[in-house]
């Protein structure tokens, strides 16, 4: 027995759609711990597959240490069943390994022995100098997976933060609710929200070989809105006006369209502006709502839609106000409309900033956790 790891681990094992891979995950684990440490688990959390997973687990759990859970949330979710792991597992120090045996059980006592009883996370990495690609891994996976890390560069320091499979102490991490990840990158999540130090040993990534992959376009998507808040969490309020300014951007490239969309049905350019106005306020609100904002307490949102096109209305004053005088009085921007639009937006811009974060996204409810 390694000395170092003289105490207990749960390894925690999220599941959708792996009841075919279990048993082999349970017999390399069993043999890669029994002799490492006094004591382990598995405890898979299942998202309800329906896939026979209960009947395999009870019948591992005869003879070895294994335990389901089975979550019933409304909408499965990796990173939320990982959470539900870490809540529930036995032991404090946790390994979370996939379960189609991309991650091999192996390395495990090397990880437990690195992590120690210290503050820190330990990864399994993928891209270290011996660390090893399936071969069946093609290129587009390959280049997404590196983009999708250089995207993580700005937050922390490490070769792979995308990895799965990692061994923490639970003693170190804070309240679980503090955690909001979203899909399927728990692991980034806790590296920096938790601002653990993180250290890295090589692994050879294998493919699975049963079953398929739950990587698809929306959890490219997830992961992309996952990034933006864990960049507004690092970032603060700075961070907040570079994503109010660009959604505003996105927002004003929707006022333009439609602006320039009425006036070439031939409608009285004052009539146009007010219209894309409130298109774009209506654009903005959802973004701001959805990224800027998004870790405020959530209101009702036909409420604070209301709240916002109200709130908009000084920023309306002075955008669409001073359009129009810049338009009146001057003769060079009513030759220029679209010049006195941006000009008109700019001033709004700065006015609906204090607006959102003061009235329509108050922190308000001080307990709960705003980033
Ligand atoms: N409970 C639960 N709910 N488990 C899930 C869900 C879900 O919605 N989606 C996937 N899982 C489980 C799978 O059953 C598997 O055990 C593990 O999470 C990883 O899912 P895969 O479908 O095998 O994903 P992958 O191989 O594309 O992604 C893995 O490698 C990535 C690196 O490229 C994961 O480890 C990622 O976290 C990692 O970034
Ligand atoms: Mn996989």
């Amino acid at each position: 027995m390694i000395e170092k790891n003289a105490s207990a681990v749960s390894v925690v094992v999220p599941t959708f759609r792996e009841a075919g891979n279990l048993e082999a995950l349970v017999s390399r684990l069993d043999l890669a711990l029994s002799e490492a440490v006094p004591a382990w688990e598995i405890l898979v959390v299942d998202d309800d597959s329906g896939d026979g997973i209960e009947e395999v687990a009870a019948k591992l759990a005869e003879s070895l240490p294994v335990r389901l859970e089975i979550r019933s949330a409304p909408r499965r979710d990796l990173s939320l069943s990982v959470l539900r792991g870490l809540e529930l597992a036995k032991y404090d120090r946790i390994v979370v390994m996939d379960a189609d045996l991309s991650h091999p059980p192996e390395m495990i006592p090397e990880m437990l022995s690195r992590l120690g009883d210290q503050k820190s996370m330990v990864l399994g990495s993928r891209y270290l100098p011996g660390s090893s690609l399936d071969e069946k891994w093609g290129a587009d996976r390959f280049l997404q997976s590196r983009l999708a890390t250089i995207l993580t560069k700005p937050l922390v320091k490490c070769a792979d933060p995308m990895s799965g499979f990692f061994a923490v102490d639970r003693r170190w991490l804070p309240e679980l609710s503090a955690l909001r990840p979203i899909g399927f990158k728990i692991g980034l999540e806790i590296m920096v929200r938790c601002d653990l130090p993180v250290s890295e040993i090589p692994i050879h990534f294998q493919d699975r070989s049963v079953g398929r992959s739950k990587m698809n376009a929306r959890q490219q998507i997830n992961y992309l809105r996952h990034l933006w808040r864990l960049y507004l969490f690092r970032f603060g309020r700075p961070g907040r006006i570079v994503s109010f300014v660009m959604v505003g951007t996105g927002g004003l490239i929707v006022d333009l369209a439609i602006f320039w969309g009425f006036r070439w049905l031939g409608l009285d350019h004052r009539v146009a502006r007010l219209i894309s106005f409130w298109s774009a306020a209506s654009w903005n609100w959802w973004f701001n709502r959805n990224l800027t904002f998004e870790a405020r307490p959530k209101r009702r949102p036909g409420r604070q839609w209301a709240k916002f096109v109200g709130g908009s209305l000084l920023g309306f004053a002075v955008n669409y106000g001073s359009y129009i005088a810049l338009t009146e009085m001057i003769e060079f921007f009513y030759r220029n409309q679209t010049l006195a639009l941006f000009c008109g937006v700019a001033l709004g811009t700065a006015s609906n900033y204090l607006m959102a974060s003061l009235f329509v996204f108050p922190k308000l409810e001080r307990r709960r956790r705003n980033s």
